[in-house]
């Protein structure tokens, strides 16, 4: 009896967890639509990256030794040139079709960026790819 109640206790507190789970989804980031003008990297770039990028580009796992969680370690002369989109190497990867020579991020298999996300990542970049 007593065991039923515990296992009835977990189950409880465990669907409180679930249904408080406050992570963004694909879903959420698809249903913003990035301004033309003063993209917000908070409001705009970092959950944009977060969900289709993080997976392979921080959480412990860093592919290529790219860390997308923290602006400061791509923004760094090279994967993103503030004001650049030309030589910014982010920017090769994920025009459509990316530059050529180079694989498409994210990889074809995963969730795309739509238009206004490619669009607004080189909008954010060309504004100074700012801490904003
Ligand atoms: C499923 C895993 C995966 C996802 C998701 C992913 N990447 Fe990658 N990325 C890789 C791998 C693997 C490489 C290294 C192989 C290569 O260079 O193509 C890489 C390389 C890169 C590079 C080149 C780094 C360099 O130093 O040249 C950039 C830039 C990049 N990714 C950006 C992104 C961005 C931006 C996103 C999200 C929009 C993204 N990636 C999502 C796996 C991923």
């Amino acid at each position: 009896m007593n065991k039923l109640l515990i296992s009835f206790l977990i189950i409880l507190i465990l669907s409180f967890f679930i249904s408080c789970d406050d992570t963004i989804t694909n879903q959420d980031v698809d249903n913003i639509v990035i301004p033309e003008k003063d993209v917000s990297f908070s409001k705009h770039i970092y959950p944009l990256f977060q969900v289709k990028c993080f997976s392979c580009h921080g959480n412990g796992r860093y592919e290529a030794g790219l860390d997308l969680t923290l602006r400061t370690r791509f923004v760094d002369g090279r994967i993103v040139v503030p004001g650049d989109t030309i030589t910014s190497i982010l920017v090769w990867r994920i025009n459509r079709p990316p530059k050529s020579g180079f694989a498409p991020m994210p990889p074809l298999y995963m969730p795309q960026m739509n238009n206004n996300q490619i669009k607004g990542v080189k909008i954010w970049i060309v504004e100074g790819a700012k801490e904003n």
